[in-house]
């Protein structure tokens, strides 16, 4: 019997065989920002999802705020994920690149000293990662207005890079507390330009970077990632329901392949997230939605089933079972994920995962 969870679906031009998606999953595991042939592997283990999304990849040295995050700003980096897609695809997967820039959750340590940048100078609670160990965050610097169209080109160029290096499509990471989710919210933009204050004003960074991506890439190829209840990285808003409601309604008229929501995770909710639910959204947004959060095959089947979202993606599931689709289809257990070895280190954790026997 195909389970909804096994059924296709088409998600704007990419035809995914399975509603099954790997989850965006930093990895940490590329020096000097460069993807290697290791990842290579490991993403081509899982490429029997239905749609496999990168690890968020800085756009440009700006973006960046963890050490050994993959870049797709230079040629030597598109060099590199082009022997990534080519194993995907060879493997029959289909994958996309998470397009990503970190804002305040960064450190001068990434910038030869320089401050991170964010839309107002507020200083995130909590510690940066850096490559010598970890570091209170500093105040950001505010972007000022003539910087703003050069973060969109970043954007459009990164995205160009993305398709050079075979890509099928690009997501935009406007979720978990980075640049974009940074100027949704009015707990870190408190712009009084036309960055900030109204819905419609702190939206506009990522309308227009969504315009631009899309000049790329044609809409069917572009998906966007949102955690409207999220709390992470010392997250706030005043009226969530209000800016998400508002960017839904707007995002509804791109006809893109996806919307991403990430659920509000146990984390959020212990920090006082004011939750949105999944049916307040699916009202909102007119398009295809994939969800994400603590789900496992039956969560999935279920949101599925209720008709609340259109594909689900799995995080953690999917570090610890490449072959998750076929132990999905015959119910097999399951690997446990190891946590000491999700960021930074070698193979192990990453690639050695078995398969299951049958
Ligand atoms: C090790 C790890 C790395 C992650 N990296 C990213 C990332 O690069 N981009 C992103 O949008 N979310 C990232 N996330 C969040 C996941 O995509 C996902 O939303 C989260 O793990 C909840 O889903 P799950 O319960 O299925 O794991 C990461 C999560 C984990 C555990």
């Amino acid at each position: 019997m195909t389970t909804l969870l096994h059924s296709s679906i088409k998600l704007g031009t990419l035809h995914l065989p399975n509603r099954i998606i790997m989850a965006p999953l930093t990895r940490m595991r590329a020096p000097e920002s460069v993807p290697t042939d290791l990842m290579a592997t490991y993403y081509s283990q899982r490429a029997s999802a239905g749609l496999i999304i990168s690890e968020a990849t800085p756009i440009s040295p700006q973006g960046v705020g963890y050490p050994a995050t993959p870049g797709i700003w230079n040629q030597q980096q598109i060099e590199a994920w082009q022997k990534i897609t080519t194993a995907a695809h060879e493997k029959k997967g289909r994958m996309v690149l998470q397009l990503w820039h970190v804002g305040r959750i960064s450190h001068p340590d990434f910038h030869d000293g320089d401050l991170p940048v964010a839309p107002s100078a507020i200083m995130p609670n909590g510690q940066a990662i850096t490559p010598t160990g970890m570091k209170p965050f500093v105040t950001p610097r505010a972007l000022v207005l003539e910087e703003i169209p050069g973060i969109v080109e970043d954007y459009r160029q990164a995205a160009k890079n993305a398709l050079a290096a075979g890509f099928d499509g690009v997501e935009i990471h406007s979720a978990n507390g980075y640049l974009l989710d940074q100027f949704l919210r009015d707990g870190t933009n408190q712009r009084t330009d036309n960055y900030g204050g109204s819905l419609e004003n702190r939206a506009r960074l990522l309308l227009e970077v969504t315009t631009a991506v899309i000049e790329v890439c044609g809409a069917g190829r572009v998906g966007i990632r949102l955690s409207p209840s999220g709390t992470f990285n010392d997250m706030a808003d005043s009226n969530p329901e209000a800016i998400f409601v508002y960017l839904l309604t707007e995002l509804s008229h791109f006809n893109l392949a996806y919307l991403h929501i990430v659920d509000a995770l146990e984390g959020d909710i212990r920090h006082g997230a004011k939750v949105i639910t999944l049916d307040v959204l699916r009202k909102a947004y007119k398009g295809n939605l994939i969800v994400c959060g603590g789900y496992n095959q039956v969560r999935g089947e279920a949101v599925l089933a209720e008709g609340m979202a259109d594909a689900v993606a799995f995080g953690q599931l999917y570090i610890a079972n490449p072959d998750l689709v076929e132990r999905f289809q015959h119910h097999a257990p399951l690997n446990v994920p190891d946590a000491t070895t999700f960021y930074g280190g070698d193979e192990r954790g990453y690639i050695d995962y078995p398969n299951f026997a049958g």
